[in-house]
């Protein structure tokens, strides 16, 4: 049974009177991997500074272990924080620089003393940690001389010498380079494993977020727009905002007829997809590797392609139907100016609420006028099917 470790309860931040968080209610059980995902400016580093206790919520409560501590200064927080812009003392050696925090007289519980660690445990604790993040051998080097990595990766035994039972992440990674980033990202899973240590991290990577987290918590605007495993929130999204932010997503305008029944352009579609009212109006996720392509005369819809770029393992592929472009990821070449068919089977369909996100995502289009075209009530795509068809002639 997981256990509740954390807990942010309707927590509110406010500067000067405007809201940066607005009411957050996030548990975080121990030995988790959890991420805060969203764009700049969303409100992540400020929600890690609340766990962190260098900031207090306007309004709320944070607990620990089901204690209320809003008023627990960090240092006396069993949390520890891995910040962006992550500080090594260039004058220490990379041994020094993870015993920096080890070497800090503690306060005895008990006697109430200043108490030093034996220099035999430091040594055992350093080395241990090196062993962990992967530096064994490194301990006499000038961090100077290190690589961006292992910089990082020094900054992180630091903070984990310390045994905390939470890390606190804020884009660590965000100044690697991308092969260095995705090495980092396993090793970051592997030590969290080891260690058994939950870890919080903050990213507005999507593809970083779903390869790392347990949980992943997307926001925006100061809010949260889902928490879910990385599967659900890529193959359930809540809303547009989340069904575009994480992957690539066409998002259409559609009606719900009954359930398991979706409108879109004029036709039915079969989905799995329940629990809306009749009629009611939707949006539709269809993810770009869900649609198959068919011979025009067999496809659900039908469409011209209007460009193809080749990625390595699949065409990007975009095709304009009746005026809204799509975004559809294909192994099969379909060259610019054909005209193909889709089919999409029912659990490629995916429905959403309408949000004030609606309309506003999920168009691969950059033509105003289509927009247009599509608002407009009386438009029959059936027709311009003819029409296409008489062209061809
Ligand atoms: N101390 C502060 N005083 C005033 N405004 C602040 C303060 N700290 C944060 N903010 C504002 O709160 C909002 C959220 O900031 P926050 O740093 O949490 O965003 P973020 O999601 O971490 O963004 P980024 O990805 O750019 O780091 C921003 O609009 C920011 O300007
Ligand atoms: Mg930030």
């Amino acid at each position: 049974m997981p256990k509740e470790l954390i807990r942010l309860a309707n927590c509110t931040m406010a500067f000067d009177g405007e809201v940066v968080l607005d009411n957050i209610n996030l548990y975080i059980n121990d030995q988790e991997f959890l991420t805060l995902l969203g764009p700049s400016g969303c409100g992540k580093t400020t929600t890690l500074r609340i766990i962190g206790g260098f900031q207090t919520p306007t309004q709320g409560d944070v607990f620990f272990d089901g204690v209320r501590i809003n008023d627990v200064p960090p240092h006396k927080r069993t949390i520890n924080t891995v910040f962006q812009r992550y500080a090594l003392f260039p004058h220490l050696n990379v041994f020094e620089n993870i015993a920096f925090g080890l070497r800090i007289p503690k306060t005895d519980p008990e006697s109430r003393r200043k108490v030093k660690l034996p220099e035999s445990e430091i040594q055992e604790r350093v080395l241990e940690m090196l062993k962990v993040v992967n530096l064994k051998g490194f301990e006499k080097r000038a961090v100077s001389s290190l690589s961006g990595g292992q910089q990082q990766r020094v900054a992180i035994a630091r903070a984990l010498v310390n045994r905390p039972k939470v890390l606190l992440l804020d884009e660590p990674l965000g100044a690697l380079d991308l092969r260095l980033r995705k090495d980092m990202q396993i090793e970051l899973k592997r030590i969290q494993q080891a260690m058994g240590i939950t870890f919080i991290y903050v990213t507005h990577d999507q593809e970083e977020a779903l390869a790392m987290s347990d949980t992943v918590v997307v926001m925006d605007e100061g809010k949260i727009q889902q928490i879910g495993t990385p599967e659900d929130i890529y193959n359930e999204p809540k809303n547009a905002f989340v069904a575009d932010f994480i992957g690539e997503s066409n998002i259409i305008d559609g009606i719900m007829r009954a359930d398991g029944v979706v409108e879109i352009f004029n036709r039915r579609f079969q989905c799995l997809d329940k629990g809306f009212a009749k009629d009611e109006p939707v949006d539709v996720v269809i993810r770009p590797e869900d649609v198959d392509i068919v011979p025009e005369g067999q496809g659900q819809l039908k469409g011209t392609v209007t460009s193809v770029t080749f990625k390595g393992m699949q065409y990007d592929i975009i095709v304009d139907f009746y005026g809204f472009k799509w975004l559809i990821q294909t192994t099969d070449l379909s060259p610019v100016g054909s005209r193909i068919g889709i089919k999409i089977d029912p659990d490629g369909i995916h429905v959403m609420k309408k949000s004030h996100y609606s309309g506003m995502f999920g168009d691969y289009s950059s033509y105003s006028e289509e927009y247009e075209e599509i608002s407009d009530a009386d438009y029959d795509p059936e027709a311009e099917d003819q029409e296409a068809e008489h062209e061809e002639e």
